[in-house]
């Protein structure tokens, strides 16, 4: 057994469930114990739905990121694609850290240089920049400002008034074994330029007089298990010629479920770096985006069960949160674990499900839970990413706050939306 999960009368899929948790969780006769705070403590003392994010893993990540890639090529940066949980204090996080940060339009830009963030550290993504987007990127000092499409180029030659920096983003024709909404890399994909289109806006760009064409960005996708589709991606970049920067993007999956095995870090940045050291010019600066795998089980949310019912031969287990604040499950069929915070481990087979009013709004289609009872915290590890990030109001759901723990200490550090809010824009 794990001595992170060395409880007494722990189990031994009680430690492996704990393994899915941060790197800090524990087990003692409180139950789960994150980052040194019982969750049932958390939950009481911020209610549920909650996300609880364990600051010291998050930091340890970031740090793991950052000196991996220095160790393997000196000339570079990592750059935190805050979509993955556009959150003030996590920018904040990441700016301490030292790391830049990706933004994909207005409201990430806004809410990254509310914490801090050097401006020229910044990199503006998306495939539809609006003018307002682009002159509040332009004005802010925007460090790299990613080249999506044509009238990119137009509408920057027409706001810049001084020197900007630019990448043009690549479609290497590359197609991952990921889900396919959060596939990018492939041929008619909606974002970037593909190969054959690419030397075209990279002539146009070289003979600007206000865009600095610094380089090329690729970015294959989300969620991606193995290392190879990015080798691929890197060295379809190298027949479009030598540049000074190469953003490979992000995308390395997490551990959500027993049978996920994505790559380490380590081993992600060894395929990577190793095709740039295969094909790219050694001089020029690396920058990688991760979001997902610097964040993702980093997280967890607490619900409280609301109702324990069997209909049909099924158990659904409905607690307070659901499609509102997790939409990976609807949108991506991505499949999480789950554990009664106080009776660690499985039993026999559950539904968990949301309380919203259809019923694809399930978090769990069969999940082993000891024993779930009415009141009960549940805990779901792996929520780090993009939770937060797609949390709706359907059927009037408040968005739940998000709680740093660090060794045995917790505060809050976004607020959970109240009833007030959900009528504040009201005309
Ligand atoms: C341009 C870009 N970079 C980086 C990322 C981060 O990807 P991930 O969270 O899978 O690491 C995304 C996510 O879709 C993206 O669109």
């Amino acid at each position: 057994m794990s001595s992170r999960a060395a409880a007494e009368g722990a189990s031994d899929d009680a430690a492996s469930l704990v393994e899915l948790f941060p790197r800090g969780t524990t087990v003692d006769e409180r139950g789960l114990v994150i980052a040194g705070c019982a969750a049932t403590d958390l939950a009481r003392t911020y209610a549920t739905p909650t996300l609880v994010i364990d600051e010291s893993a998050l930091r340890q990540r970031a740090r793991a990121y950052a000196s991996g890639l220095a160790r393997r090529w000196a000339n570079s940066r990592v750059v935190w694609a805050s979509k993955s949980l556009p959150c003030t204090a996590v920018y904040r996080v990441m700016a301490e850290e030292g790391l830049g940060v990706d933004v994909a339009g207005g409201g990430e830009l806004v809410m990254a240089l509310a914490a801090g963030v050097e401006p020229s550290r910044l990199v503006l993504h998306g495939n539809a920049k609006t003018d307002t987007e682009m002159a509040m990127a332009l004005a802010a000092g925007v460090g790299t400002i990613v080249v999506d499409n044509a009238d990119d180029v137009e509408r920057l030659e027409r706001l810049a008034t001084g020197e900007q920096g630019v990448l043009v983003r690549v479609t290497p024709g590359v197609r991952p074994a990921t889900h396919a909404a959060i596939s990018t890399g492939q041929a008619a994909s909606k974002f970037g330029f593909g190969l054959a289109d690419a030397p075209r806006v990279i002539e146009r760009l070289r003979a600007s007089r206000r865009l600095r064409l610094d380089g090329l960005h690729v970015h294959i996708g989300s969620q991606i298990l193995e290392t190879e589709p990015f080798e691929r991606a890197v060295e379809a970049l190298a027949p479009l010629g030598e540049f000074g920067t190469y953003d490979l993007g992000g995308g390395l999956g997490a551990r959500y479920t027993y049978d996920d095995h994505p790559p380490t870090i380590e081993e992600y940045l060894d395929a990577l770096v190793g095709a740039a050291r295969r094909v790219l010019p050694p001089t020029a600066q690396l920058l990688i985006e991760p979001g997902r795998s610097m964040i993702a089980e980093t997280g967890v949310t607490l619900y409280t069960v609301v109702s324990v019912k069997e209909n049909g031969g099924t158990t659904f287990v409905a607690v307070d949160g659901g499609m509102g604040d997790n939409l990976e499950v609807s949108l991506y069929g991505q499949r999480f674990e789950a554990t009664v915070a106080t009776r660690i481990g499985g039993g026999a087979t559950y539904t968990v499900v949301g309380r919203h009013c259809e019923s694809g709004d399930q978090l769990i289609d069969g999940v082993a839970l000891r024993d779930p009872k009415v009141g009960d915290v549940l805990a779901v590890p792996v929520t780090g990413a993009y939770c937060l990030t797609m949390a709706n109001n359907y059927n009037g759901a408040l968005r739940p706050p998000i709680v740093f723990a660090s060794e045995g200490a917790s505060r809050a550090v976004l607020r959970r939306e109240t009833y007030d809010d959900l009528v504040a824009r009201d005309l």
